[in-house]
């Protein structure tokens, strides 16, 4: 399998004497045309290791490569393979879902030839075909997240970055945004790498997972083997039992005794 996404001893430290390990040495590999799943609590370094990967932000130390490309070096080459739906992303109101995949075109440098297409393409592939001229002040939450993910894609990117993808959404447009992301990675081939705290998202769209905790990278596997590594019956307690302190495994044992006693 092609290792498309490497990381190696990647930091980022915040605070005067960097004493915020925001990312903490991660080593991680991501396979192409695998969907991996990015889990951890708030704070646990997500978003920031998104943010390094899609060059937004400078290691402190430490580099990664994309489809062989190094994201201190290649920038232009990484921002090329990559897509990203950020985690509170802008969004121009007052254009049309049309519009601003133009926009978004013209700034990723799509041909102009082959634009109008693939807006009409991707306009198809999420349903919003019919709604392409209304303006985006009056889409719904999910249909703004559809538009979002969809700009991500305008210069046909082979991996696709969703910092929590459903997180602000119904149960119903969360169904819609997890469906269109089992149809990219399945019928459109894209290695998606997603971020979440959400568990059910995770086991439900991801090949293989990773944990992270303050920084570090503290378990990475499928959702079985990661339950077999920590000895726990759901990812659920796996999670907390990776990333919890003292009072987590009290929990748990409560729980447990709770259960037996039922
Ligand atoms: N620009 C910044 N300046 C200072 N500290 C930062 C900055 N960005 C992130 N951090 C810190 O780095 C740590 C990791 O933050 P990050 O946003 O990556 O977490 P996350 O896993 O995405 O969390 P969440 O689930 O809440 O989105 C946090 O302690 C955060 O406060
Ligand atoms: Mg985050």
């Amino acid at each position: 399998m092609k290792v498309l996404i490497s990381t190696d001893k990647l930091s980022k430290h915040y605070g005067k004497g960097g004493e915020i390990k925001a990312v903490d040495e991660l080593d991680l590999e991501v396979y192409e045309g695998e969907t991996f799943g990015l889990l951890g609590p708030n704070g646990a370094g997500k978003t920031t290791t998104v943010r390094l990967l899609n060059c937004i932000i400078k290691p402190t130390s430490g580099t990664a490569t994309l489809n062989g490309d190094d994201i201190l070096k290649d920038e232009t080459e990484v921002k090329r393979v990559t897509g990203l739906l950020a985690e509170s992303p802008g969004l121009y109101e007052k254009l049309s879902a049309y519009e601003f995949l133009e926009f978004m075109g013209a700034l990723y440098d799509v041909p102009k030839d082959i634009l109008p297409e693939r807006i009409d393409n991707l306009l198809k592939l999420f349903g919003l075909h019919d709604r392409r001229d209304y303006l985006l002040e009056g889409y719904s939450r999910g249909m703004k997240q559809k538009i979002l993910i969809a700009a991500a894609l305008i210069h046909d990117p082979p991996i696709l970055f969703l910092d929590e993808p459903t997180s602000m959404l119904d149960p119903r447009a969360s169904l819609m945004v997890k469906d269109l992301i089992k149809k990219l990675a399945n019928s459109a081939g894209k290695t998606i790498f997603i971020c979440s705290h959400i568990l059910p998202v995770v086991e439900e769209l991801c090949d293989r997972i990773g944990i992270i905790n303050q920084g570090r990278l503290v378990a990475v596997g499928t959702v079985d083997e990661i339950i077999a590594q920590t000895g726990t019956k759901t990812l659920e307690e796996a999670f907390i039992t990776i990333t919890g302190g003292v009072e987590e495994k009290e929990l748990l044992a409560w729980r447990e005794q709770k259960s037996a006693n039922a």
